[in-house]
């Protein structure tokens, strides 16, 4: 087995990982809400206030810090006051992006609130520019925020809300160059200074105000919005980048019949992150040093399963996927001195699930699992740290991230990339003393997902890891994601 070097420094402080690295996305796409986390009521199914409870376990599991809601491209021609009152006087309306299905607006802006209360994490709104008005988001913010006397917050308490929630993270409008409205950067920039203007922080409430960001690699559009909007009306811009196989939109290629040469192409592209985050990163800098970066769209893209609605975005989950999201999650770590926050899509049975449901049954896939043995990083230090080079079919076959949590101990994450090769990690660690080390291991052929039939043939294992007079000693089993934490 060949042996790789690695270090760590726990005096090399680099910066804070917020944990809203480890965010997720919910749009009215397909199953994600309705018949995913939103069962309703009256369903058979066990739930509170229409959610299902075991999704709420699952999501408290991982500790999900942040949701975003409701799109997506669905954001933009959502009006939120057809999703309030009475459910079933309610406004009905097309979902034309996915799949031209009705929508009854039964899931809304109280439904989405209480959920977040339940999982305990931050609501990320995503506000209508494309289609709405500035003074309908105005009025959003005002409904879900103020407590004082108004129009919105007496409607609010109407709906059976008294107090107020908090909101931190606003997103003015959504992939803009696009389904948000087809824009150039110009005249969004302006809109967005617009919109934003009217977005007030009530009752203590502070928004973070996130704009719309490039699509890829448009650096254009970056430093157009950068120069426009600048940081003094915005914390952070946006970034969307899906990982595809083929890298073509029109023939993704299959999420569990993929060669191996297919196989390292994925990881190449989600390697790819890396690259734009620093070349988004260099231009912003130009403008200013506080602004950050929030990957509000990220992960696997495949075509759907066979047999269901096209526009429903239905994708299995394997071991290739877990890859990418530990790859992913140890960029972010990596660069978290600039983005700010993340959001994998989409978070139930719509792209690059962590959760997929059939009915009553529910299974938690690979990606699911990488979350879990990833979330101690979350509002950890993260630490310099350094992995020896070993290539597999072109691409760098490690990836590491370490960090420091407050309680002293130490999380380090590592994927080996590799189809066929283990590797001894031989770990030296500066000014940290452990005393003890546990570890866990997701391992498995590429190919294998969890299924309705067998949902925990992916699971995490615990893994030997031995402490050494330097620092640490395992083994990196071909195609897995570890996670060691020393204390
Ligand atoms: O996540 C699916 C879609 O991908 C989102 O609605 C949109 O923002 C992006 O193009």
């Amino acid at each position: 087995m060949k042996k790789l070097s690695a270090a760590v420094n726990a005096l090399d402080k680099r910066s804070h990982i917020n944990r809203e690295i480890y965010g997720h996305f919910s749009e009215h796409l397909g199953r994600c809400i309705y018949n995913g986390i939103y069962v309703g009521e009256d369903s058979p199914i066990h739930n509170t206030d229409g959610i299902r409870n075991d999704i709420i376990e699952a999501f408290k599991e991982i500790r999900l810090p942040v949701l975003r809601w409701p799109g997506g491209c669905f954001a933009d021609e959502y009006h939120w006051r057809d999703g309030i009152g009475e459910k079933s006087s309610r406004k009905k309306m097309v979902n034309t992006h996915w799949g031209g299905v009705t929508e009854d607006n039964s899931f809304g802006t109280n439904e989405f609130f209480n959920l977040c209360e339940k999982i305990g994490c931050e609501p990320y709104l995503a506000g209508n520019v494309g289609s709405g008005t500035v003074e309908e988001l105005a009025d959003w913010i005002e409904y879900i925020t103020f407590d004082g006397v108004s129009p919105m917050a007496d409607l609010r308490r109407k709906n059976g809300r008294e107090k107020p929630w908090k909101l931190k993270y606003l997103g003015i409008g959504n992939e803009n160059w696009g389904c948000g409205g087809n824009m150039r950067p110009e005249y969004y920039a302006d809109l967005y200074r617009r919109f934003q203007t009217y977005c007030r922080n009530f009752s203590g409430n502070e928004l973070f105000k996130v704009a719309g960001g490039p699509n890829v690699d448009d650096y254009n559009w970056t430093d157009k919005i950068m120069g426009i909007i600048g940081d003094a009306h915005a914390k952070a811009i946006s970034l969307h980048y899906y990982t595809i196989p083929s890298g073509d939109f029109s023939s993704k290629g299959s999420a569990t019949k993929f060669t191996d040469e297919e196989y390292y192409r994925t990881i190449k592209h989600a390697q790819y992150m890396d690259r734009l985050i620093d070349k988004h990163s260099a231009i912003m800098k130009k403008y200013s040093d506080n602004m950050k970066l929030a990957v509000d769209e990220w992960g696997c893209w495949y075509d759907v399963e066979e047999g269901t609605n096209p526009g429903f975005l239905y994708q299995q989950n394997t071991m290739r996927d877990a890859i990418v999201a530990a790859v992913t999650l140890n960029i972010f770590n990596s660069r978290s001195d600039i983005v700010c926050m993340a959001n994998l899509a989409q978070v139930v049975n719509v792209l690059q699930a962590i959760i997929l449901t059939d009915g009553e049954k529910l299974l938690k896939t690979p990606t699911y699992h990488v979350f879990d043995m990833f979330k101690t990083h979350q509002d950890s230090e993260l630490l310099y740290s350094f992995t020896e080079n070993a290539e597999t079919n072109g691409i760098p076959a490690v990836s590491q991230s370490v960090s420091l949590n407050k309680d002293g101990s130490m999380t380090m994450t590592f994927a080996n990339a590799s189809l066929d090769e283990d590797f001894e990690i031989d770990c030296a660690i500066t000014a940290f003393s452990a005393s003890k080390v546990s570890a866990r291991i997701l391992s498995g052929d590429v190919r294998l997902f969890n299924d309705f039939e067998c949902p925990e043939k992916i699971k995490p294992a615990e893994h030997t890891a031995e402490l050494t007079e330097k620092g640490v000693k395992f083994t990196l089993p071909k195609c897995s994601v570890a996670c060691i934490i020393l204390s």
